[in-house]
């Protein structure tokens, strides 16, 4: 191991990733475990420098108080205790330690060594990986976006060709993204990449439902069905990658925290399809898998590009999809982009695109009367994606774009600006 650890047993705090930041913040590098964990598995974590016992609302589960393996008492590392008052600790806090008292049980204490960065992290990761996968292969679906292709750069280095991953293009992706992957990891990473268009397969499947969560439940599954049939066309497959990070756990619901939504990537698959999973990323936070993109040379846009819904222009091209609406979607989606990068809006603002309804409106071009489509603008910033604003375009910029749009994208003759905050309305439409 190259950086020191300090370990945080959830024993149903709310503010376990408070602390760990805090922790990382200080430069060392600390992970969030279970609270059963026990004396063996600390032991295999060779650089443990400290254990934050980390108590709190959630501590009864079934009306069961959690408790920690009482072996962990013995393993001679300094420990603290916060909210957990049955703790055999020395330091007890029942509300948090202020960033003081944290920074001397961290350096002082633990004697624990600022030595958290990427770099050291990719090669702990990296270690880790080869001493998991030996010389067995990995499966992964690398759609492109962030978390997936971190992943993959990260494999791709770990075990190169013991890599295989799947891209599979539904039909529903931004113009020329399917592309870029295979530029980026077959072309440039070199990466074992078996490319799949789907599209005709997916669009079929779609041909007439306009109801979103019917649209939804069809990508989702068709999408695990494709990804199904290609795994099973490759031998001697033993580990899944994925690119699960440290949100997507807690969302999950852990041994103390209840579900918000479930992350369900690989849920899907057929019970006879076993694979143990490699999850390098799961203790990361979104900012941090960005990071450590760019050090394992990813292109910057691919690291930092906004929020891109799994179902993709699918719920942009409202209703039933049809080739001509979702195509005026792509074009206008790619001018916008296009725009906002010029003008540096691409850096400020959370997330832009288009989408198109299923009506036309009444226009006319050349002198003549046509019934045409709407392509509306959305622009928002956020946080966390719970509550939204609209970003305060600017006139001529909003001008540029709706003149590109209204002479380069095919069947469109009006323009909008969606003026509405999240709530009362979500980010997306569907
Ligand atoms: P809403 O529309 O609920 O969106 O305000 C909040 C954020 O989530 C993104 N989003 C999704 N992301 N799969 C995803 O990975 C999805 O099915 C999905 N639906 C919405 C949305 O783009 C916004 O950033």
């Amino acid at each position: 191991m190259k950086q020191d650890l300090i370990v945080i047993l959830d024993l149903g705090s709310t503010q376990n990733t408070v602390i760990a930041r805090e922790i990382r913040e200080l430069g060392v590098y600390s992970e969030i475990h279970p609270h059963d964990i026990t004396a063996n598995e600390l032991k295999s974590f060779d650089n443990l420098k400290g254990i934050i016992l980390n108590g709190g609302e959630n501590r009864v589960v079934n009306g069961q108080e959690v408790e920690i393996c009482p072996d962990l008492y013995d393993l001679g590392c300094p420990m603290i205790s916060i909210d957990y008052p049955q703790s055999k600790c020395e330091s007890k806090f029942s509300t948090l330690p202020t960033q003081e008292e944290l920074k001397n049980f961290i350096l002082k204490e633990c004697n624990a060594e600022a030595n958290w960065n990427m770099k050291n992290f990719i090669e702990d990761q990296v270690e880790r990986i080869r001493q998991q996968v030996g010389d067995k292969k990995v499966l992964l679906a690398l759609s492109g976006g962030v978390d997936s292709s971190v992943v993959a750069a990260m494999l791709i280095k770990a075990i190169g060709q013991q890599l295989v991953c799947v891209h599979v293009n539904h039909g529903l992706m931004r113009k020329n993204e399917s592309e870029s992957v295979v530029k980026v990891f077959r072309d440039e990473l070199h990466a074992n990449l078996i490319y799949v268009d789907a599209s005709e397969r997916f669009l079929g499947k779609l041909e007439g439902v306009s109801d979103p969560e019917q649209k939804r439940k069809i990508i989702g599954s068709e999408f695990i069905r494709v990804f199904e049939e290609e795994a099973r066309k490759l031998e001697g497959i033993d580990f899944l990658g994925q690119g699960t990070i440290y949100p997507d756990i807690i969302e999950s619901g852990t041994k103390t925290a209840k579900m918000v939504k479930s992350h369900h990537n690989v849920g899907g698959l057929p019970e006879d399809l076993k694979f143990e999973l490699v999850e390098p990323l799961k203790q990361l936070f979104k900012d941090e898998v960005r990071a450590c993109g760019v050090e394992l040379g990813l292109p910057h846009d691919m690291v930092y590009r906004q929020p891109f819904p799994g179902p993709g222009l699918g719920v942009r091209c409202l209703g039933a999809i049809t080739r001509d609406r979702l195509e005026a979607v792509r074009e206008s989606d790619a001018i916008l982009r296009e725009e906002f990068a010029k003008t540096g809006l691409d850096k400020k603002v959370w997330q832009y695109f288009t989408v198109v309804p299923d009506f036309k409106s009444v226009g006319m071009k050349n002198h003549a009367r046509v019934f045409e489509y709407m392509v509306i603008i959305r622009a928002i910033n956020t946080v966390d994606a719970m509550t939204a604003s609209i970003e305060k375009v600017d006139w001529d910029v909003l001008e540029r774009i709706t003149e590109r749009i209204l002479t380069e994208v095919s069947n469109v003759n009006r323009v909008c600006y969606d003026m509405s905050p999240k709530p009362p309305a979500t980010i997306e439409f569907e």
